[in-house]
């Protein structure tokens, strides 16, 4: 059996809370190793990087992810009884769920809402001194999603109710104040939800039986059982909230166009590079770092002893920036994707493998085509200028974001010939 490294400290979180996003990398370059152990949020774990470790870690026979996520983040980010935490067949009725929420239709239909609310937003915001971008939208992104799931919501309703999805993601890496908004935000969200999916079943309120939130309400899970409205509101949720976090990438597709102007220009006049580019705002600024699984039963893997029970947690940030996967993995260059080679377990933006078979997100569709249309309008629908401000990341944040969150002003609508 090969020792597995030990980090020094007896307990790590709070180097974990402290470093945030480099924790696992760190050390893995420390121990110079793609594995070692710690003890986090008070429990034995073992860290791992990499490719052949994602590989490792997407076998569905060796983990499990029941009870395997930090009470913390289902508590804010994830909501009981959710996707996230199933296994075996209970998984893949509920992830089928999903999947057939993203066909081709649904991509093109929710990017034409964002478009047309992105456009309503620049007519807006012609009018004002300066317009903070992240926020911003994040409300755009909400009221496209509500539309296309047939969320009903007013104006003033989809302010707030989109500010809770917002605290829900930004408190999930959180502490103290961060997490605290984030629990109440959940809070307020799933009664809200559960609320609609009892009026979806008692015919109160008409939604077209295309529409996520009919299909989510009358979904039936592998004993062919509706879900507890409590359940069916936390996979509502699970499509609402991550279409709000897309604006997180928006905002850090802002700043690379900002940093890298030859690419505002290629981006203003070419559609062959939309996608490389979002590709490489999701490589060097994904805001998921870590993922979590439990061993199944005892095994060796490269000599490696795991046994069962024990928690797993895959560096996300490390493998993205893994210098043997990647070149020059610290340079924003979105040409990679058509030079490197790039597959399911080395590019983990929003997890990695199979998305009808394991826990990969299965939202990797609508990011890509909203992050494209963000593009789109910020390179060809608008001019504006960006002020001097405090466009630092700080790494050590969960889940980072541009420290001024991205402030434009002097915006200009811009009709395309
Ligand atoms: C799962 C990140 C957008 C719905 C995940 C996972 C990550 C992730 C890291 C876990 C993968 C794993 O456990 O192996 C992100 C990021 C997004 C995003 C960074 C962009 C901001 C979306 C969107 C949707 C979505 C737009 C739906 C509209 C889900 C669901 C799961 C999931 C339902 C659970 C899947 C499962 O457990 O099988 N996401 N996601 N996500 N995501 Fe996303």
């Amino acid at each position: 059996m090969v020792y597995i490294p030990l980090d020094s400290s007896r307990e790590s979180s709070v180097a974990l809370l402290r470093e945030g996003n480099t924790f696992i990398s760190t050390r893995c370059e420390r121990y110079d190793t793609d594995i070692f152990r710690a003890r986090l949020m008070l429990e034995k774990t073992i860290c791992l990087r990499g490719e052949a470790a994602a590989r490792l870690f997407y076998d569905e026979e060796r983990f499990t992810r029941e009870g395997a996520a930090p009470g913390l983040l289902v508590k804010t980010l994830f909501g009981v009884g959710g996707v996230q935490g199933l296994d075996g067949e209970a998984h893949q009725v509920r992830k089928r769920m999903f999947l057939e929420l993203m066909s081709d239709a649904d991509i093109d239909e929710l990017t034409r809402f964002a478009a047309e609310h992105w456009q309503q937003a620049i007519g807006g915001w012609q009018r004002q001194k300066q317009v903070t971008l992240h926020p911003a939208v994040q409300l755009i992104h909400f009221r496209a999603v509500c539309r296309w799931a047939g969320v009903p919501i007013d104006a003033d309703e989809a302010e707030t109710r989109c500010a809770d999805q917002a605290a829900m993601i930004d408190g999930a890496g959180g502490i103290a104040i961060r997490h605290w908004q984030a629990r109440r935000a959940r809070k307020r969200s799933e009664t809200w939800m559960a609320e609609l999916v009892e009026q979806v079943r008692s015919n109160r309120i008409q939604v077209d039986e295309d529409r996520a939130l009919f299909r989510v309400s009358w979904h039936r899970d592998a004993q062919g059982e509706l879900l507890t409205p409590q359940v069916a509101a936390v996979e509502m949720l699970n499509l609402l909230r991550p279409t709000v976090a897309i604006a997180r990438f928006v905002a850090f597709a802002a700043l690379a166009l900002h940093e890298h102007p030859t690419w505002y220009e290629t981006l203003r006049d070419n559609d062959t590079w939309l996608e490389p580019f979002v590709q490489e705002v999701r490589r060097v600024y994904g805001f998921f770092p870590f993922l979590a699984a439990r061993v199944r039963d005892d095994f060796e893997w490269n000599g490696y002893h795991f046994s069962k029970g024990r928690r797993v947690m895959l560096d996300l940030y490390g493998t993205n920036r893994d210098p043997r996967s990647w070149e020059r993995p610290e340079a924003f260059r979105p040409e990679r994707f058509e030079q490197e080679s790039i597959n399911a377990y080395n590019f983990l933006p929003q997890g990695g493998g199979d998305h009808a078979v394991n826990h990969r997100c299965p939202g990797e569709w609508f990011t890509i085509a909203l992050m494209k249309e963000a593009v789109r309008q910020l390179t060809r629908h608008m001019t504006y200028s960006v002020p001097p401000q405090d466009l630092s990341v700080d790494w050590s944040r969960l889940p980072i974001i541009p420290e001024s969150r991205f402030i434009i002003e002097s915006v200009r609508p811009v009709i395309p010939a």
